[in-house]
């Protein structure tokens, strides 16, 4: 791909070619082929501005439709020749105009510079894998995990605070937890969008330009929001990217910490889940081993996207106005972070809507602990018993239960009662892990109910 002899744009003011290792050090063509598609659009609705300005002729702007909408075929098909001399995407294309439709293509660039066409592409790119990939993927994950909710608002787990048993809650519950941070995630997403979908292509070099464009034309061709109201930040503001990968991270953190729960949840020591033998692994000399792939995947990859966005963050924090060829190391961090984004949401979308419970070991982790500890002291305390002296009661009973390996539920009414006789015998509707979480019926509670509820609620809170 490396040509020194390709003839650059600005030979004009230059004596020497590019060195051959500079070249292929500066091009950036190698990863920002990716935006073709935003590339060529840019260059159609700049094509048709300009001849609705009058700056070029129909029959000009005509040309450059056709010999683009090639090109884009060219690409489709695998037929074209990317260039490293010829740097990026933008000259490229704008080279394979020229040289297939002549005079025509070389006024393309008229009103424009790469540095307004590049800050437009990433973001025409960016907004296409949100709007198509990334939003429609959390969007199915959110949706499974609000049908597992509903399938399982009944199925008792413990619910831990430390990881040590605190108390019984259900799985739908604790699944509609993981499911509002998702939620936050997508409203987060939505408004980073509305910040990426601004245009700054007419701010050409820094300054503007000195042709009659009409920049709200080529945003309403582009479907951006508005043009930028400031070309020196148009052509260098990267705050888009930077707010997409904190976005990136703030998710990636949430899918981490879920990651870790299904980690422990399927080790033999919990055993409360079966994620499914096609997103396992097996281990290539110990035969027992079915090991979470996807979680810990997960769990690890959440390191490269806090490292995307530590790497924009550095980019940025040196730069005087305006744009800077340090800007073209975003797209990397930028596109790694989207391929790793929609990866993780796939596989989790479709890896949680085929996971399977093992509820009997979830029932048995809850009774083991003395998860419903607090429910009898509470029992205590609406029979009269100040709650401290409560706390006190129900303490010795857990030691009892402790020295003779039994639950609370598991005593007798007379040696319960030789803790305090304020307790009858509808205590044990209270022990119950049932009774536990049925009692939790309020806005935001464990109870089935509650959790049926909240399912439905967050289905309709979904993002469209
Ligand atoms: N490839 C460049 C980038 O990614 C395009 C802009 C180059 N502008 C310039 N003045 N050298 O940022």
């Amino acid at each position: 791909m490396s040509d020194t002899t390709v003839e650059k744009p600005w030979t004009g003011r230059f004596n020497e070619p590019t060195n051959a290792f500079v070249e292929a050090f500066g091009a950036s063509v190698g990863f920002d082929q990716r935006m073709y598609k935003q590339d060529i659009a840019g260059s159609v609705a700049h094509a048709k501005m300009l001849a609705s300005v009058g700056v070029l002729t129909d029959e000009e702007r005509d040309t450059i439709l056709e010999g683009l909408t090639e090109i884009e075929g060219e690409i489709e098909r695998g037929e074209f020749e990317w260039s490293i001399a010829l740097e990026d995407v933008h000259m490229n294309i704008e080279k394979r105009l020229t040289d297939k439709i002549g005079m025509a293509g070389k006024k393309l660039h008229t009103g424009r510079s790469r540095n307004d066409q590049v800050a437009t592409d990433v973001r025409l790119y960016l907004r296409a894998e949100i709007d198509t990939a990334i939003a429609p993927e959390l969007k199915r994950l959110q949706l499974a995990l609000i049908e597992l909710a509903e399938r399982e608002a009944e199925t008792i787990m413990p619910g831990f605070t430390h990881l040590q048993t605190a108390q019984p809650i259900t799985f739908g519950h604790h699944m509609l937890a993981w499911n509002e941070m998702l939620q936050r995630d997508s409203e987060r997403l939505a408004d980073c969008r509305k910040r990426v979908n601004i245009m700054p292509l007419g701010s050409a070099a820094l300054a503007g330009t000195t042709y009659p464009i009409d920049r709200d034309f080529t945003a309403r061709e582009l479907g951006f929001d508005m043009p930028c109201r400031n070309s020196l930040d148009g052509v260098s503001d990267r705050d888009f990217a930077i707010e997409f990968l904190s976005w990136a991270s703030i998710m990636l953190m949430h899918m981490s910490r879920f990651s870790e729960e299904l980690i422990l949840w399927t080790s033999s020591q919990f055993d409360w889940v079966d994620l499914g033998d096609s997103f396992c692994t097996g281990s290539s000399i110990m035969p027992q081993k079915k090991n979470p792939d996807v979680p810990e995947l997960v769990r690890g990859k959440t390191g490269r996207i806090f490292g995307s966005l530590s790497s924009m963050l550095m980019i940025m924090k040196g730069q005087p106005l305006a744009y800077n060829k340090d800007n073209q190391e975003d797209k990397e961090p930028l596109f790694d972070a989207i391929d790793t984004v929609k990866g993780c949401l796939k596989v989790y979308a479709d890896m949680m809507a085929q996971i399977e419970l093992k509820r009997e070991n979830m029932r048995e982790a809850a009774l083991r602990g003395f998860s419903t500890a607090t429910d009898l002291a509470d029992y205590l305390v609406r029979n009269g018993v100040p709650f401290r002296d409560a706390h006190e009661v129900v303490g010795k009973a857990v030691a009892l239960g402790v020295e003779t390996k039994r639950d609370l539920s598991e005593m007798s009414l007379e040696e319960l009662q030789g803790f305090s006789d304020a307790i009858k015998d509808d205590v044990f509707d209270y022990l119950t892990l049932e009774g536990s979480v049925g009692a939790r019926d309020h806005i935001g509670g464990t109870a089935p109910e509650r959790v049926r509820c909240a399912a439905k609620m967050a289905a309709e809170l979904l993002i469209n």
